[in-house]
């Protein structure tokens, strides 16, 4: 280093001189390679990989795991009045549609379904349903124009049927909350 004061680069600016102190090799080398290498990380992660090896990709698998796991016994069940049934009467699945419905369905419907700007969905008069597999098919396709809107692109099929069983679950306990909507008819028992 000490030699290095020594050298000084010639320019001389009203007295002032400047040291010609190039950065040391090992970090010019460095700062070459951190730019191979961010070409290189390019190439492979953008372009040849097209995307897979992003960190939403890996989210995604992830994602689709977990559910697998969460919901690996009904992941393939057709959305039929029986399936609803089933689900309905089982806890656990019930807990996991209210999760569901706590997250996605609370701004419209209110917090235990009892209605807010949605319909109440705890009482026995309903709009767009008249049997149990009716519900899926609202929740999934939604209806008046999007007011109740599609979850099918939004929700994994397992999350449809989950919802579904918890909205079915609520009937009849007739929550104080939104009057029954004027053109709701009250329906037999699922
Ligand atoms: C943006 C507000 C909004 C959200 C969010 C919403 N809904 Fe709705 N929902 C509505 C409206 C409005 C209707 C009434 C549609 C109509 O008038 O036909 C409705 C109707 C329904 C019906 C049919 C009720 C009937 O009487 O026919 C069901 C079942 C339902 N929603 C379930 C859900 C579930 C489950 C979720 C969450 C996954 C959800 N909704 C989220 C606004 C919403």
């Amino acid at each position: 280093m000490s030699e290095q004061k020594d050298i000084l680069t010639g320019h001389n600016y009203d007295g002032i001189q400047e040291y010609d102190n190039p950065t040391p090799g090992w970090w010019t080398w460095l700062f070459i390679a951190t730019v191979i290498f961010s070409a290189v990380y390019f190439l492979v992660v953008t372009v040849i990989a097209d995307g897979r090896l992003s960190p939403a990709a890996f989210h995604d698998q992830e994602q689709d795991e977990a559910m697998r796991l969460q919901y690996g016994t009904i992941a393939n069940e057709k959305p039929t009045a029986a399936t609803l049934l089933k689900l309905m009467k089982d806890d656990k699945w019930v807990r996991a549609g209210s999760s569901v419905f706590q997250t996605q369905c609370v701004a419209c419907h209110g917090r235990n379904g009892e209605g807010m700007t949605g319909p109440n969905l705890t009482d026995n008069a309903y709009i767009n349903v008249k049997k149990i597999d009716d519900i899926y098919d609202v929740v999934s396709k939604g209806r008046n124009n999007g007011a109740m809107p599609a979850w099918g692109p939004r929700l994994q099929p397992a999350e449809l049927l989950v919802v579904s069983a918890y909205v079915a679950s609520i009937r009849g306990k007739n929550l104080t909350g939104k009057p029954a909507e004027p053109n709701a008819v009250e329906i037999p028992p699922w």
